[in-house]
């Protein structure tokens, strides 16, 4: 089996991933941590050195390789879906999920982030927002389903997960 996860930053893409592997007895993939193994540094200094278009091509390059042996649970970076050749390649491969939360509890969980380049402004609440308006659309259209992830607990958004599949 081959599930995906999609959706903004704070989703609980990574956290929700990591359980519903561990409950499926699936090997997990944290498709930033293999870039972040294959530039060699975290992601924000890559943006700051190299740009976004860089980091997103180097992006495009992990989720073909995932795609190419789609096995267990990937949790994709909350901009995979910028790139039209990703939506296809995930939603030919996966059984994509769009982790839903709303931007108001997205900016709860990561008012004291510094790790996500795109958060690093005045105005991180603004700037979910935008994202939300940009992003919802693509994730809906990549995604197979949709699971709310603002309020229910870790566990119950796997159970909610699992009960679908
Ligand atoms: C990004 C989200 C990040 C990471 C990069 C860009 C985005 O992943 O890929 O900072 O464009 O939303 P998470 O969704 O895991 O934070």
């Amino acid at each position: 089996m081959a599930v995906a996860l999609v959706g903004l930053p704070g989703a609980g893409k990574s956290a929700i991933g990591r359980r519903l592997a561990q409950r499926l007895q699936l090997p997990f993939v944290d498709s930033d941590h293999v870039i972040e193994e294959r530039i060699g540094c975290s992601i924000r200094d890559f943006f700051e050195r190299e740009g976004e278009a860089s980091f997103r091509d180097v992006e495009q390059s992990v989720i073909a390789e995932l795609a190419a042996a789609p096995h267990g649970v990937v949790a994709t970076g909350g901009g995979c879906v910028l790139r039209e050749a990703n939506r296809q390649v995930l939603r030919a491969h996966f059984h994509v999920l769009y982790l839903r939360s709303l931007p108001e509890e997205l900016f709860r969980r990561l008012r004291h982030d510094v790790k996500r380049p795109l958060l690093q402004v005045a105005d991180p609440l603004g700037r979910l927002r935008e994202l939300h308006d940009a992003r919802d659309p693509l994730y809906r259209g990549t995604a197979h389903e949709t699971v709310e992830t603002g309020r229910p607990s870790i566990a119950v958004v796997v159970n909610i997960i699992v009960m679908q599949l």
